[in-house]
């Protein structure tokens, strides 16, 4: 293809665009469940009393701010905080134990921890939020996978040890760019022993699985300086990598207004430097799998892409499916079969209403037959770039909305089916939204979503 040809591509297809991590995404839920729906439908779905399910924590403390940042986070360097919120959190998982009795038995198949910077707990704060959790639960510690993204600037001593010796095996480590440039423009120095130092020691200690995560669309960021991250990565060949899109939201985050528009690469520029970053880590040896991912061959990752069973839930890609996912902490976002739960997203809120015994609903949404029904058609094409159509009508309508990109041959149809296109990678996002109903009944987009590019 011309390179004049995918330039055109990118301007034209750069529109504000979902992730697609959930359907329906956050901005259309708008059937939201009451506490007592919310608890009905997981009563619902551990019925057949062998029901899997995963735990997801949110740690929502970082010491400092990356100017970049889209997650939930409180900044703050008072480490005094730690522990009066490890026992909010085991008190909502209480709550959700007498409520929903089934959950003792159910098995536990996933832990994962996020954030903000799960590695602002002490090793023994971990270990008291984990080990009473994990004990109570029933886990078979073949299956089980215990996950948490570490910060290599806060990885204290004893906490990949305290995490190993409670079964986890897999971390994901926030690297973004090795270029100290780069790392300056976005308030985050982290020079490339220090992310090689946790790593190892990971390795050392027998985590199975290394993620890293890098970000390419960052302000300073050049066909050279991406050059030198995908080189660094590749010198520590982590089992996995993201690279993410840089999402742009400064009416949420305002931090990022501090990216002067001449320090952004241009939607043409941006998708360069991801081809850039994907040639070097395919001639390492990688394999790219869904949007944006990356892993060794033998990584779990990249069978589940094989074999179709690859999932993709509000923290990206993951071998692991499980269709109850309980969200605990401040802004959490849950699941179950039927229904999206989301907690108070802010801290002193969802504070207050733990200590009055109440989950700590803030929203949600009560998915109707047609949300099911594409939920699961954009999670097949997000993850294996095809999908059915359930009927004429819907290859009509789909034949219809995506004429201008199967022209462009972006997508094709193919009697049921749409697939994507090799030449069609980056516009995976923008072929989804044929199937998503709710943002196409509703008439702007703006300010909701970042770019799709
Ligand atoms: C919770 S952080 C990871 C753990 C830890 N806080 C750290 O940064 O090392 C999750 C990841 O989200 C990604 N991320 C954050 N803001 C982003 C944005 N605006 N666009 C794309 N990815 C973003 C980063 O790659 C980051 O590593
Ligand atoms: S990228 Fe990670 S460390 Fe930086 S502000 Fe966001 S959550 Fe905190």
């Amino acid at each position: 293809m011309q390179k004049n040809e995918m330039r055109s591509l990118l301007e034209r297809y750069d529109v504000p665009c979902p992730r697609y991590t959930s359907y329906p995404t956050v901005p259309y839920w708008d059937d939201p469940p009451a506490t007592g729906d919310w608890i009905s439908s997981l009563n619902k779905a551990f019925e057949s009393g062998n029901t899997p399910y995963s735990l997801y924590l949110h740690i929502p403390f970082c010491e400092t701010l990356c100017t970049y940042c889209g997650c939930n986070t409180k900044i703050t360097k008072n480490h005094n905080k730690e522990l009066p919120y490890v026992e909010k959190l085991l008190k909502e998982w209480q709550l959700y134990l007498e409520k929903v009795p089934a959950l003792s038995g159910a098995p536990l198949k996933q832990i994962h921890l996020g954030g903000g910077t799960p590695t602002f707990l002490s090793a023994d704060n971990l270990k008291d939020l984990l080990a009473p959790i994990m004990q109570a639960a029933s886990i078979d510690s073949d299956e089980f996978e215990g996950s948490i993204e570490i910060d290599p600037r806060t990885t204290k001593p004893g906490q990949l040890e305290t995490l190993r010796e409670l079964g986890f095996k897999r971390v994901s480590l926030g690297v973004q760019d090795f270029d100290p440039k780069v790392q300056k423009m976005v308030h985050r120095i982290q020079p490339f022993d220090m992310t090689k130092d946790v790593t190892d020691r990971a390795r050392a200690l027998g985590y199975n699985s290394v993620n890293f995560d890098l970000i390419y669309g960052l302000p300073g960021q050049t066909i050279e300086s991406i050059e030198h991250t995908a080189r660094c990565t590749i010198e520590l060949m982590p089992d996995r990598i993201a690279l993410y899109s840089l999402a742009i939201v400064p009416w949420i985050k305002p931090a990022q207004r501090s990216f002067k528009d001449e320090d952004l690469p241009k939607s043409n520029e941006k998708r360069a430097l991801y081809e850039r970053a994907r040639e070097l880590l395919l001639a390492a040896g990688y394999i790219e799998v869904g949007m944006d991912h990356f892993s060794l061959k033998n990584d779990a990752l990249n069978q589940s892409f094989d074999d179709k069973s690859l999932h993709r839930n509000f923290m990206g890609y993951t071998d692991q499916r499980s269709d109850v996912m309980i969200g605990l902490g401040v802004s959490s976002i849950s699941e179950s079969p039927d229904c999206f739960h989301q907690n108070e997203k802010e801290l002193p809120r969802y504070e207050e209403r733990i200590e009055c015994g109440e989950i700590p609903t803030l929203r949600g949404h009560m998915l109707t037959e047609e949300d099911r029904v594409h939920r699961q058609q954009i999670l097949n094409f997000m993850t294996q770039y095809e999908v059915e159509f359930i009927d004429a009508q819907q290859r009509a309508d789909v034949d219809e909305f995506l004429a201008t990109m199967q022209a462009d041959e972006l997508v094709e149809i193919d009697d049921m089916r749409l697939k994507l296109t090799e030449k069609g990678r980056p516009f995976l996002r923008n072929a989804c939204m044929a199937f998503d109903q709710r943002l196409r009944d509703s008439k702007s987009n703006d300010l909701v979503f970042s770019q799709s590019i």
